[in-house]
């Protein structure tokens, strides 16, 4: 078998790392691999959203399956333009992709079927998204309604810099096109849960729940990244509070796609928090998560090949929840001194020689390899995943090892499953 993986991130690696795993003896590939995926699989020079000659490329070189890391490939509508082909493809197509690619579509899907979420408004005029901030006073949340690459939902804890938030994004145009809509919603308050949900539209299989951890620094605090570290399993995810994920959340989504002439085949990220008021979905992602894959895939027992090939082909899943190994992982990403502002790239990285063993794995993200040595080529460098039979054996050994692991200017947060770790201490 022949597979294609786009994208190149950590998330990436570890969608190789598993599939590696299903299927040993499949021929891997994938979009210009960062410097851990480069040694375990063969490296295609066209860039993940370049989506015409990727399918041009996949039919040259008979690839039986593809799977599709990013969201903005998706967004492209790679998974379109690969089926016009005949070339299986794993990932929703670009109108289904648009839960993620406009959060104003997605927010009015959600409000339309009575799916439970913050309170919103969508502006595109300046002068009337502040006079709304001002009514509403704050804590407040803005965001770029399009993709902005993790970055584009800023929480303020005062007007003023809600107003700065709008201004930047509609009056300066930080984000350009994706910023020139932007929601405005209400400020949820709990613990956050992401629920991996893999469909065939109508059925879905759903993985091990996670908790990210978005703040840059310590307990939580500073600015919102890509995520700086996740674990699970996470004992919030109770089985009542999952059953009510799947009836109240996961499935009226799924219908409400249909209903919108986009069903939704491939993975469905539910961006969930736990309110007094009850759960409610922050966002919808059309792809898997990254740091949380890293800590899902290497729990997961089931073959995740067999799923997506299923659903790559137009075949029907059984429902259910995907057996995972009793154990408890951690990842701690090592990031660039400077993310997620501006970072220096091009760092050597050394990783000592005994670091990497059965339950401790190490996803490359932000890294390249150049005449022998390892560089940085991102913010988020590396994502370190430790597996162990507790959460705080899991947290120690991850971080651990993180700081293990040098470059100039490279941080971690050495307190990720913080709240876990409370919660086992009671
Ligand atoms: P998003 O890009 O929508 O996933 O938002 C990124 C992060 O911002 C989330 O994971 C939350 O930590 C935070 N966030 C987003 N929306 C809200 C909200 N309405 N209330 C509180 N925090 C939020
Ligand atoms: N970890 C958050 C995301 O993948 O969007």
């Amino acid at each position: 078998m022949r597979i294609l993986i786009v994208g190149n991130g950590g998330r990436e690696h570890a969608l190789l790392w598993k599939l590696r795993r299903d299927e040993p003896a499949a021929s891997f590939f994938a979009t210009q691999p960062n410097g851990g995926m480069a040694s375990d699989c063969e490296s295609v020079q066209i860039e993940a959203t370049d989506v015409g000659s990727l399918s041009g490329w996949a039919i040259s070189n008979k690839i039986d399956l593809t799977i599709v890391g990013p969201e903005a490939p998706l967004a492209e509508g790679i998974v379109d333009h690969f089926e016009k082909v005949g070339l299986p493809i794993f990932g929703p197509h670009a109108r289904a992709a648009r839960i993620e690619s406009s959060k104003a579509y997605s927010k009015e899907l959600m409000w339309n079927a009575g799916i439970p979420t913050a309170e919103h408004r969508t502006f595109t005029d300046l002068p009337a998204a502040e006079a709304w901030i001002l009514r509403q006073g704050a804590p407040i949340v803005v965001k770029a309604s399009g993709l902005a690459a993790g970055k584009g939902a800023v929480v303020c804890t005062t007007e003023q810099e809600a107003l700065s938030a709008v201004r930047s994004m509609l009056g300066d145009c930080i984000f350009g096109e994706a910023g020139q809509e932007v929601v405005i919603e209400e400020f949820l308050e709990g613990e956050e849960l992401s629920v991996f949900a893999l469909t065939d539209g109508e059925h879905s299989v759903i993985l091990q729940p996670s908790q990210d951890h978005k703040r840059v620094g310590e307990g939580d605090t500073g600015p919102n990244t890509g995520g700086m570290g996740a674990y699970a399993p996470v004992s919030i995810a109770t089985p009542e509070l999952m059953e009510e994920v799947g009836s109240k959340i996961i499935q009226p989504t799924l219908r409400a796609l249909v209903e919108d002439e986009s069903p939704f085949q491939g993975l469905l990220y539910a961006g969930l928090i736990k309110t007094e008021d009850g759960l409610k979905v922050i966002e919808f992602n059309c792809r898997f998560g990254d740091p949380e894959t890293q800590v899902v895939l290497p729990l997961m027992q089931d073959s995740l090949l067999d799923l997506i090939a299923t659903v790559a082909e137009g075949g029907k899943l059984q429902p259910g929840v995907a057996a995972s190994r009793p154990d408890v992982a951690v990842t701690t990403v090592v990031a660039a001194g400077g993310y997620p502002s501006s970072y220096e790239k091009s760092k050597e990285i050394t990783i000592p020689k005994q670091l990497e063993s059965e339950n401790c794995i190490i996803f490359h993200a932000g890294t390249t390899r150049r005449e022998g040595q390892l560089l940085t080529s991102g913010g988020r460098v590396l994502a370190v995943t430790a597996l162990a039979p507790s959460i705080s054996e899991a947290a120690e050994a991850s971080a651990d090892a993180a700081g293990q692991i040098e470059f100039e200017g490279a941080f971690h947060r050495s307190d990720i499953g913080w709240r876990e770790r409370l919660r086992q201490d009671q």
